[in-house]
């Protein structure tokens, strides 16, 4: 069976946690959409390592895979491997062969477009990874994949065709000053080719897959396989606030093309959206239930975002932080028929003085439960609210020991309307940061489904 974990909201809804715990009963973890644009750090044995790329099950001895609708960057992908290795640690890492390799003159360009669309407020406050970028170059027929590191004959005709593509983009269109910056090595055919070969070296031995065959042989050998989604549905490239997205899909559609496996397989299994119990944003674009329009909101955005720690993992970023947005999540659950729901930093909220939830949007005179399809009308709607009752400090520990019926009645309240809501049960329910505070009231590994 299959288990799909997707991000409800904005990314950073805490998805590691229930990765890592319900991980444990996979034995294959599959990433299917991005790339070292998502920060996870995991906790084993007392010590904490912090990946942006290789799955976090590759942590705990189960077999870690990049599928093919990853964009990989072979210098991340290696640097994390060694600084594992370094660690004591073996991690068996597979990468598939049709998955995009992230170059170097990818993330100068990031940057560069970036720097430009700011202008007219079109930046999304990327991750400066080159995801973008490299997804362009995937949509354009002219990327350059993971098998083709293998070859080096092959490495060198199609860096020899875009690189000079991507050379006078740097130079003619955004006037980079190749020569005098420190990127010119970034867009060198020689120096490239050299060491993406060296990668694909590496790649060759045992790590390169054909994703698809070797997933459907593991199902075969009755393999437990989890699919770990990055980011979140609302900057899903199709489902999000484009452009204010990443340029995959995160949504568990994403899961069958992004590894080979069939939708019917991944459909059978449980889907199991992430909810984080407010919002938070790392990037930019409009954000209706922001609590940024008085000097009180902007206080309390500051206790939510010290408490929670919310800032960026891969870049430091402060991030923005609102109000928990209901049709936000009712367009999560419908875009991928979310079997459960596990909801994250419930103890975050603990001790205010109000709590809120958009429970629908106001827009042009009319009342909207779901998410409007245009990030213009997004941007007009205003937020309709409810008051919830808030909860004292939370015991986290001997909560999550003596289970859901320990929560204060207030919590309770507050997870079952939003399960009533996404008309999905709760599965999991954090109650803070450690590994052992999370409750569970259902493993979707034990469902049968
Ligand atoms: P990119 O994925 O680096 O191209 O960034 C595109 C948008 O997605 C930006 O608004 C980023 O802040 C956001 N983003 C990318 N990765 C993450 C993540 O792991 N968590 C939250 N936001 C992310």
């Amino acid at each position: 069976m299959t288990v799909t974990i997707v991000g409800s909201q904005l990314g950073d809804e805490g998805k590691g946690a229930l990765v890592d715990r319900w991980g444990g009963d996979a034995d294959v973890i599959v990433r299917y959409q991005g790339g070292d644009n998502a920060g996870h750090t995991v906790v084993q044995d007392g010590d904490e390592y912090k990946l942006s790329l290789v799955p976090s099950g590759a942590v705990r001895d189960k077999i870690g895979v990049l599928g093919n609708g990853c964009v990989v960057n072979p210098r991340t992908l290696f640097e994390e491997i060694d600084g594992l290795r370094d660690r004591g640690l073996e991690p068996d890492v597979r990468v598939a062969k049709r998955a995009h390799a992230i170059l170097p003159y990818h993330r100068v360009l990031d940057g560069i477009e970036e720097e430009a669309k700011s202008d007219s407020d079109l930046d999304a406050g990327t991750t400066g990874r080159g995801i973008g970028p490299t997804y362009e170059d995937k949509a354009g027929r002219r990327g350059i994949r993971i098998g083709d590191l293998l070859d080096p004959a092959v490495l060198r005709d199609r860096l020899e065709y875009v690189v000079p593509q991507k050379r006078a983009l740097a130079e003619e269109l955004y006037g980079l000053d190749l020569e005098e910056s420190d990127h010119a090595d970034a867009f060198d055919v020689d120096a490239l080719a050299e060491e993406y070969a060296d990668y694909g070296d590496r790649l060759a031995d045992g790590m390169a897959i054909n994703c698809s065959r070797f997933l459907y042989a593991r199902r075969q050998d009755g393999d437990r396989i989890m699919f770990e989604g990055a980011q979140g549905t609302s900057i899903d490239i199709d489902h999000g606030i484009y452009p204010y997205v990443t340029s995959s899909n995160p949504t568990a559609g994403g899961a069958a093309v992004g590894s080979g496996v069939g939708p019917t397989v991944v459909g059978q299994g449980e889907v199991v959206g992430i909810v984080k119990a407010y919002l938070s944003r790392v990037g930019t674009g409009p954000l209706p239930t922001e609590l940024d329009t008085n000097d009180r909101e902007e206080e309390l955005a500051d206790f939510i975002r010290e408490k929670g720690g919310e800032f960026g993992t891969v870049t430091g970023r402060p991030r923005r932080i609102g109000w928990l947005d209901m049709p936000m999540l009712r367009h999560a659950s419908r875009i991928s028929g979310f079997t459960g729901i596990a909801v994250n930093h419930v103890d975050v909220l603990a001790g205010l003085d109000e709590l809120k939830v958009c429970h629908a949007y106001e827009l042009d005179g009319e009342q909207l439960e779901v998410m409007p399809a245009t990030t213009e009308e997004w941007d007009r709607c205003e937020p309709v609210f409810r008051e919830f009752d808030p909860w004292p400090e939370l015991d986290s520990e001997a909560i999550a020991r003596t289970g859901y019926d320990a929560l204060p009645k207030g919590t309770q309240a507050y997870l079952e309307y939003v399960s009533k809501e996404v008309n999905a049960p709760i599965y999991a329910v954090g109650v803070g940061p450690g590994r052992e505070e999370t409750i569970e009231l259902t493993n979707p590994f034990s469902t049968n489904a």
